[in-house]
Order: C-alpha cells, then structure tokens, then sequence
C-alpha cells in the first residue's frame, strides 16, 4: 500500500464528484456563457459578502492576480518569511507585478500588528511605497497554523490607517474555518481580496476563486487573461469546487484528528527533536541533529510512507481526503516501529 502524505494535492477526484462534474452545464466562459463557472463564483461572492468572484485554474494565478490589482511597480508587500507568495511563487511577485516583499520574522507564519507597524515605509521618496499586507491562513510552511482573528482584525485597521491593500491567500482557510469555527463572512469583513483553493483539502483536481468587492475585482479578468487564464468550459471544473463545498468541508475535522494522532506518536519518537503544534491537516517535525534526514525518509518509504521535506532538517506530513483510515491505522503503526 503506497501512502502518500506529501500534501493534501495528491488527491484524486471521487466517484461521485467525477459524475458530479459529468453532469456540469457549461459553456463559453470567456463570452460569460458557463452556467456551472457562474453559479460558483456567485456562491462565493455571497458566501464572503464580497460583490464579485472569478474563477482561476490556481491558488498561485488568483494570488499573483490579486498583488497586481493591489500593486503599481516598484511598491513593496509586506508578508512573513514563510509566506507561499514570497517562497513558492517562482518570484511571481517582481515577475509579474515588479514589487518587491518586506519579509517579517514571524511565528509558524504568521506577524503581529506591531511588527506591520514596523515594516510600513515612510513617505519619503527614497523608499519603496508600502501599498498591500498579505496573510496567509492556514499557513503552509508554519505547519497549519491559524491566525488570532483578533490580530488580523486590529491590522485591518492599520491598513486602512495607512491606505494600504489587505489580501488573505487563503488556500487552506477551510482549514482555519473548520478548526476555528469561524465563518467566510468574518474574513470576507476585513480583508480586501481573498484567494481559496478546492485543490487542497477540499479534493477537486484543480481551482481557485478571487473574491473582493467590485472596485478591485474591476480588473481582474483582464490580469487573470494576461497570466493565460481565460477559461472556456470550465464549468466541469467548477463543478467539482461545487460539489467539494457540499460535500468536503466538514469531514476535514477527521483529517486534522488523524494529523494530531500522528504528532502524538512522533512526539514519542527518540529521533525527533520537536513537532510543531497541530492545529490541522499539517504536521511539520524536526529531526534530531544526529538523525540523517535521508535515512529517516529511506525508512518510510521502505513502509511505503512517501513524506515531504521542508529543508533545514525539518519534515512534512499532511492528511487529506484519500488518507483512509486503514492507512491511518497502518501510519502509526509504522512509526511507532521506528
Ligand atoms: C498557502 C498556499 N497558497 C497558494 C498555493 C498555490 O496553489 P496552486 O498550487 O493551486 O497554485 C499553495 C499551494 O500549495 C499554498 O499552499
């Protein structure tokens, strides 16, 4: 049995939401014709009580989509060290939008409202012009982590102190809703643009929606078409992220148990120095110095346990809809032996 617990993007579409999607009305999106695309993006708009949606085949095209909207060239985003925007979007920001970030140390990915104070450039002329916050929720590379609501509410307010954009790269803000039992609206409330991903935890094979309200969304298709993301009949896709939203939010609190069953079993472990907090499908540790990282990974995958490096001697594992609960059973067995 291969158990595959790289990221939870290695899922593959159901039974179900495969006939779900055979069964999609669609039609030329790009001459605003598909049903399916149309019905999605409407129930997104409503579901943040934000005045528009667009659908994108990527977290990273609706992301890059949304700095560019927020961003005139050489004007800087502030965002964490970890930020998936800054590290894993192949330098999209100064690609596409010629901006630069203002990196902030902070916690599992996440800052604080004084260190945003901080990070604000000054008027003057020298500096590059601060014009867009970015937060990420849940974070990739902090391990799931989710934010203290009440902090990103009191950096809205400095944002708009400051005239500045607010963006939430929500990807896995399912993730955060399920965990923390708070709902779209709140965030759809404070933040200007926000990107989600079906692609995640939610299961469909691939897509994303930007939600913002109607000033800022003006032209977002026009960018979305300049990144090569016009769409035709998308609407099977759409109907995936549909049939995902009825279907794969709630479960997600059985991902998130399984995830703190394995760090409490990797807790146990003599060759792992620390695991980070599992809040929910992610579950990051870091290996003792004398443990060879090629060795652990070896050991695993002669269990037929396929994980993740993060780098620095860091680990890992993320549950997902097709983690079942055999190979659950079979994962901790496996560790605990090691
Ligand atoms: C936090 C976060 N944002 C954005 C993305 C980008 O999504 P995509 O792979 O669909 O471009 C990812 C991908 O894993 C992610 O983890």
């Amino acid at each position: 049995m291969k158990i595959d617990l790289r990221s939870d993007t290695v899922t593959k579409p159901t039974k179900e939401m495969l006939e779900f999607m055979m069964q999609a009305k669609v039609g030329d999106d790009v001459f605003g014709e598909d049903e399916t695309v149309k019905k999605l993006e409407e129930r997104l708009a409503n579901m943040f009580g934000k005045e528009k949606a667009l659908f994108f085949p990527s977290g990273t095209m609706a992301n890059q989509t949304a700095i560019k909207l927020h961003t005139n060239p050489g004007e800087q985003v502030i965002c964490d060290k970890y930020g998936h925007i800054y590290n894993y979007e192949s330098g999209g920001v100064a690609f596409n939008s010629g901006v630069s970030c203002k990196l902030l140390d902070g916690q599992r990915g996440m800052f604080t409202l004084n260190q945003v104070k901080e990070a604000i450039n000054p008027l003057d002329y020298w500096y590059a012009q601060t014009s867009l916050v970015a937060v990420e929720n849940t974070t990739n590379k902090g391990g799931g982590a989710c934010w203290d609501f009440n902090e990103l509410i009191k950096i809205k307010k400095v944002c708009l102190e400051n005239k500045l954009g607010y963006h939430l790269d929500g990807a896995r803000l399912w993730n955060a809703l399920v965990a923390k039992k708070e709902n779209p609206k709140q965030y759809g409330e404070i933040f200007d643009t926000i990107s989600v991903c079906f692609s995640k935890g939610l299961g469909a094979p691939i897509g994303s929606v930007l939600v913002g309200d109607a000033d800022i969304m003006k032209n977002a298709i026009r960018i979305r078409k300049v990144f090569g993301g016009n769409l035709r009949q998308a609407g099977y896709l759409a109907a995936a992220a549909l049939y995902a939203l009825d279907n794969h939010v709630d479960r997600l609190v059985g991902d998130h148990k399984k995830a703190r069953e394995i760090g409490e079993v990797l807790t146990q472990k003599p060759q792992i120095k620390s695991v980070e907090p599992i809040e929910t499908n992610i579950i990051i540790f870091e290996l003792n110095d004398d443990v060879s990282e090629q060795v652990f990974f070896q050991r695993l995958v002669d269990r037929g346990i396929h994980i993740i490096s993060m780098g620095s001697n860091k680990l890992r594992m993320v549950t997902h809809l097709n983690y079942t609960n055999d190979m659950h059973t079979a994962v901790l067995k496996a560790l605990k032996g090691l």
